[in-house]
């Protein structure tokens, strides 16, 4: 059956279900039925850069060729993000740094879906306004599946139009305003950056290079795409690499249940670490 004869590919229910199989297998994504049209208009770019000319064949490309896997990937993610999401969230952050800041020794944050580079920067910045210095004592690793927003992520280049709802002295102390060919660009400081690690990680993953005695888990807005019981793994791994009451900070639709027992609720989707 072909969904729609006014597409430029024929697409049919044999093609979504492929490519759904295919994003759970790699990613733990799980697609609802609602996201057909977008499963078309996002693969279908990758049709046309290859030069392919069905669904069908993509997918036997995607099984012969290794690289492509990537591609797909970063081509099913959902990136939205933005500066100081759930502003509150960063409010708590700068207590814990405070109440857990032990001379001589960098606190360690992971921020686990990174995506464009937000949240790392908001957690950055919020450290140098925690301890008003360009250099406070943080480290932070910064993941994602997708290869792409890494990139984006690295680069710390952002539309002014993205940080139009931050805070007029942390723009003037941590973003530098673009120029010339730049104008209408802003760029974070490179004192920032120098905090952060940028690293390709899929969650899925049966290894990941994180090491442990972490302060803060920032894992906002990635698990609502995973099942529960890939939540539950995924919990059960993250939750050991937590220092003794460390902190483990969800997105706003991400509560955990009352009988996981490692975490205790400690604010508005904020956890700690239960001995
Ligand atoms: C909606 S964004 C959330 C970004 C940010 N944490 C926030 O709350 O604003 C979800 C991110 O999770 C990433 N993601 C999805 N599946 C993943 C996986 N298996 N491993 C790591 N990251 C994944 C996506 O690439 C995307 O950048």
């Amino acid at each position: 059956m072909t969904v729609d004869k006014e597409w430029e590919f024929d697409y049919d229910e044999a093609d979504f279900e492929a490519i759904r199989k295919r994003i759970f297998q790699a990613a733990g994504i799980k697609l609802g039925d609602s996201k057909r049209q977008m499963v078309y208009s996002r693969i279908v770019r990758r049709l046309r850069s290859l030069n392919l000319n069905s669904f069908q064949q993509y997918l036997g490309f995607l099984d012969q060729q290794p690289d492509e896997i990537e591609l797909f990937i970063n081509a099913l993610t959902t990136n939205l993000t933005s500066f100081f999401r759930e502003s509150h969230h960063f409010n708590s952050l700068s207590d814990m740094l405070t109440e857990r800041h032990r001379q001589g020794q960098p606190l360690r944050i992971w921020c686990a879906a990174a995506s464009t580079g937000e949240e790392p920067y908001s957690i950055a910045m919020t450290a140098c306004q925690t301890f008003k210095s360009l250099t406070p004592p943080v480290q932070i690793l910064a993941t994602d599946i997708d290869s792409q927003v890494l990139k984006t992520a690295k680069m710390g280049v952002y539309a002014e139009s993205r940080v139009k709802d931050v805070d007029i002295d942390l723009k003037k102390s941590y973003l530098l305003k673009g120029k010339g060919e730049r104008e209408g660009l802003v760029k974070v400081r490179p004192e920032l950056n120098r905090l952060i690690q940028f690293q390709r990680l899929n969650l899925l993953d049966s290894k990941w290079d994180v090491a442990p005695d972490l302060d803060v888990i920032f894992c906002r807005n990635v698990m609502i795409y995973f099942d529960k019981p890939t939540q539950i793994k995924l919990l059960d791994r993250m939750v050991p690499l937590l220092a003794k009451d460390g902190y483990y900070v969800a997105g706003h639709s991400e509560t955990i249940d009352r009988e996981y027992r490692a975490l205790r609720l400690v604010g508005k989707t904020i956890y700690q670490r239960q001995a």
